[in-house]
């Protein structure tokens, strides 16, 4: 079965308009012309509308939007909609960064909102979920990524669910230096990959892009993205720097 590989750049709270516009710039000339890597950057909502302009004569580059809010409009000082994020060119939505969870106090409730205002405008979430250090050291990461998807994804039909593109990112992984091993990363991902064949069954078990995150860079991304089933990546601090994220994209 062939899934779609993915590398995802989330360039969080970094770079301005300037600076993201020469990032963006300098990734699309020097992409490969024969990719068959879905490329996505994450940029700050701010930039998204320029970015989107000098990618738009390259078809295997995205821009995501690295949230939204749940309600179609309304009085949310400071926020965006999805029809927003759409109307300037974005196609996929980052929900659910361990960020966001931690400091912005998103819960899996909200979340599984937020999937369905992005997927009713036909914009695809990258759905994160992992686990932070001290469930890890008990054993209980599964159970608390099972949760997370549980809550956060698993009260869509089959067919909307083939749309999501999941993130497994272990928090303690994240901007640390300290990546999974790729046998935890596969280990996680297998995992992930039966508790969806569960619900909804093998065939969009095994369509379904699962993205690792978490110190992903130049030097581990190939042994990562090696794993039986890791189908890319969702790169933070390495995808501000083109050279390394295309290297990074070079990996598969
Ligand atoms: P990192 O971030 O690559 O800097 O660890 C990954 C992420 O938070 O998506």
């Amino acid at each position: 079965m062939k899934r779609k590989k993915i590398v995802a750049g989330n360039w969080k709270m970094n770079l301005n308009y300037k600076e993201g516009i020469k990032l963006a710039t300098a990734i699309a000339k020097k992409m490969p012309a024969q990719s068959d890597v879905q490329v996505i950057l994450g940029t700050p909502a701010i930039h998204l509308k320029a970015v989107a302009d000098v990618l738009q004569h390259f078809s295997q580059i995205a821009v995501a939007a690295q949230n939204c809010h749940q309600a179609e409009k309304g009085a949310y000082t400071g926020e965006l909609s999805v029809d927003m994020v759409q109307s300037v060119g974005a196609s996929y939505v980052i929900l659910g960064h361990s960020e966001r969870r931690a400091y912005f106090k998103e819960s899996n409730e909200v979340l599984a909102q937020k999937v369905d205002v992005v997927l009713e405008k036909g914009l695809t979430p990258i759905f994160c979920c992992g686990e932070p250090l001290e469930i890890r050291k008990k054993k209980k990461h599964v159970k608390f990524v099972k949760k997370q998807l549980q809550e956060g994804l698993f009260h869509l039909k089959a067919k909307e669910f083939s749309k999501i593109v999941i993130a497994y990112e272990p928090i303690w992984a994240i901007g640390t230096g300290v990546t999974a091993s790729p046998e935890q990363a596969q280990e996680m991902h297998k995992s992930i990959r039966k508790l969806i064949a569960k619900q909804y069954g093998d065939k969009v078990a095994n369509k379904t892009s699962i993205l690792y995150g978490g110190s992903v860079k130049p030097a581990n991304a190939k042994e990562l993205f090696g794993q039986k089933d890791v189908d890319g990546g969702l790169v933070g601090g390495a995808s501000l720097k083109a050279p390394d994220f295309l290297q990074i994209i070079g990996s598969f």
